[in-house]
């Protein structure tokens, strides 16, 4: 009622976030993360304007998590500062800009091999990065405008945060850093350390198989416990790990942060002394998959209204839009669903579809042409690309709207 008292004069599709609940969600985070500074996972927001507010709202949140150098350079461009791009890159327009930038804003790239050294130095060789050309590049075009030091490119290392039991014959956890041992971590550290274009500053560990996979699958209680059992005994070993790999690192370079976490996890990584930060995001929004944990349960405060264009028969009623799917292994979890009204449910055959997505259940008597239907998605930012703006509300009014990222033309990945 409220959410369309709100929204009346608007015509779906459009995607709302509801603030109440969304504020309620970061005081749930900041709670969760005991005072550990949250890093935000800007992927999971995708809204310039709620992750400028959301930093500033509390000293508990603190830098940005970006997800690609573009974004990371377009945010610094926009006045944010301490941004740490977590998966590396291979863009080199990107990293040529980067290293002409007269200052870096705190940017960190993430790397977990050799070879993305390599790349970052050919592609900021003659820069002022490179230590070659850097007073060529400070002297604007031999007019012997100065010597500025080269200012070299700041490296943050990922580290494997997965689950090797038994021996490593069993491979729990995403893949991505092929680093899991203090001694692999470390000789990165000691190549970085050896490259006078970088600055080693900083550690990140994510936790994928704890933080992004829900331990009470609904209707799966086994599956749940199990789950539960793998997590603890997870987070036992990394603690020791990562732990051992912070000291082994220190040693090589003096770190400004290390980061682990995200959303499903604060209150078990920020139990670790080795790390400093946490990351997170999605628990802003509250999407679907996190409805799936049992230490938090997150309210839904990113939401889209689909309007019912057609009622193909008894217990169906048709809305325009709403395939909206997730990223990630194909399952139904992957598709949105709908929260209102309440009884709704999607086609087993159909889905959520390009143009048109059947609902089905009692409540769909309920509904006629004209009508709309409140739909959450799967996971937090993704809905962004779908939406040019967010219309904020506050109790059962809207006070403001501001653009998503593919509102202000941006599509990072
Ligand atoms: C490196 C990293 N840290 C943290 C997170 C957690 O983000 P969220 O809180 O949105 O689940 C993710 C999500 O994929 C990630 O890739």
């Amino acid at each position: 009622m409220r959410l369309d008292r709100a929204t009346a004069a608007l015509d779906p599709p459009f995607a709302v976030v509801d603030l109440d609940a969304y504020r309620a969600n970061a005081r749930d985070l900041l709670r969760r993360a005991g005072g550990r500074p949250i890093r935000l996972a800007s992927k999971s927001i995708r809204c310039r304007a709620l992750l400028e507010r959301t930093l500033a709202s509390d000293a508990g949140f603190r830098g940005t998590l970006a997800f690609t150098l573009p974004e990371a350079l377009w945010l610094a461009d926009n006045g944010l500062r301490d941004l740490l791009v977590a998966y590396p890159t291979a863009d080199r327009a990107a990293l040529r800009i980067l290293a002409d930038r007269p200052d870096d804003a705190g940017i960190a790239l993430m790397v977990d091999d050799v070879a993305q050294l390599e790349l970052i130095e050919r592609a900021v060789a003659g820069s002022r990065t490179d230590p070659a050309g850097a007073s060529n590049a400070a002297g604007g075009g031999g007019t012997g405008g100065g010597h500025a030091p080269p200012r070299p490119i700041r490296l943050c290392i990922d580290a494997d945060a997965g689950w090797w039991p038994l021996g490593g014959r069993i491979r729990l956890g995403v893949k991505r850093s092929p680093l899991h041992t203090s001694e692999q971590v470390t000789a990165l550290a000691r190549a970085i350390v050896a490259r006078p274009a970088f600055r080693l500053v900083g550690l990140m560990a994510y936790e994928a198989q704890i933080a992004g996979v829900g331990d009470r699958p609904p209707g799966r209680p086994l599956m749940g416990a199990a789950l539960r059992t793998m997590q603890r005994l997870s987070a036992r070993e990394l603690a020791q790990r990562r732990a051992a790999i912070v000291a082994a690192v220190s040693a090589v370079a003096p770190l400004e942060f290390v980061n682990g976490g995200g959303t499903g996890s604060l209150e078990l990584t920020r139990a670790e002394p080795a790390v400093t930060e946490l990351a997170a995001g999605s628990g802003l929004y509250g999407p679907t998959l996190f409805d799936a944990y049992s230490r938090f349960s997150p309210l839904p405060a990113a939401l889209f209204a689909l309007p019912i264009v057609r009622r193909p028969g008894p217990g169906v009623a048709t809305a325009l839009g709403g395939g909206y799917l997730a990223s990630g292994p194909v399952d139904r979890a992957r598709l949105p669903r709908p929260l209102l009204p309440a009884g709704l449910r999607l086609d087993a055959r159909e889905g959520a579809g390009e143009v048109q997505t059947p609902l089905l259940g009692a409540a769909a008597d309920g509904l006629r042409v004209g009508d709309r239907v409140w739909m959450r998605h799967a996971k937090a930012g993704e809905l962004c690309e779908r939406f040019a703006e967010l219309h904020l509300i506050e109790g059962d009014v809207i006070v403001e709207t501001v653009p998503t990222y593919r509102g202000e033309g941006r599509t990072f990945l």
